[in-house]
C-alpha cells in the first residue's frame, strides 16, 4: 500500500474513532462535575468500542470515560489496544488521568497512540509509552528477582 492509501486509511480509522467517542460523550453522566468526556479505544483488529463518564453521588464511585471503553473492549474479547481517542470540550487539551494511563497501559501495544480531541476534532496525539513511561506492568510483576 503506498504512503498516501495507508494516511487515508488511518484517517478514516481515526474519524471513526472521533465519531465514536463524540457519540459516547453525548450520553456523559456528569450532573456534578458537568465536565462530559467520551472516550474510543481501537484495537489491533480494527474494532472499536466507546465509553463516556459516569459519575455518582458517593464522588469516588464515579468512573472515567476511558473506563467505560476499556471494559466494553474487554467484554467483546478485545485484547490489543492500538489507538486511544478522548474528547472534551475544554480550552486546554484533555488526555487520560493517572488511574486510566494504568488501565491503558494493560492494553497498550508497543505503538499505541492516544489522541485528544475537542469537538471539533483531534488537536494532538501522543504515543502512549509518552504518557506513562515506565509503567508498572505484568512484566515487572512476574520478573524474578536478581
Ligand atoms: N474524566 C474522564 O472521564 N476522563 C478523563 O480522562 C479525565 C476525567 C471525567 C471524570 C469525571 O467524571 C469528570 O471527568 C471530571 O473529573
Amino acid at each position: 500500500m503506498t504512503a498516501i492509501l495507508q494516511d487515508a486509511v488511518q484517517s478514516a480509522a481515526l474519524d471513526k474513532l472521533f465519531a465514536a467517542a463524540l457519540a459516547a460523550r453525548e450520553n456523559a453522566y456528569a450532573p456534578y462535575s458537568h465536565f462530559a468526556v467520551g472516550a474510543a479505544v481501537r484495537t489491533l483488529a480494527g474494532e472499536v468500542f466507546s465509553g463516556a463518564n459516569v459519575e455518582n453521588a458517593a464522588y469516588p464511585a464515579g468512573c472515567c470515560a476511558e473506563t467505560g471503553a476499556i471494559a466494553a473492549m474487554v467484554a467483546a474479547g478485545g485484547r490489543q489496544i492500538s489507538d486511544v481517542l478522548v474528547v472534551a470540550d475544554c480550552g486546554r487539551g484533555i488526555w487520560p488521568c493517572g488511574a486510566c494511563r494504568q488501565r491503558i497501559a494493560e492494553f497498550a501495544t508497543e505503538d499505541a497512540v492516544v489522541h485528544s480531541a475537542g469537538p471539533e476534532g483531534i488537536r494532538q496525539s501522543i504515543k502512549f509509552a509518552e504518557l506513562l513511561p515506565q509503567a508498572f506492568d505484568r512484566q515487572t510483576l512476574e520478573s524474578e528477582p536478581d
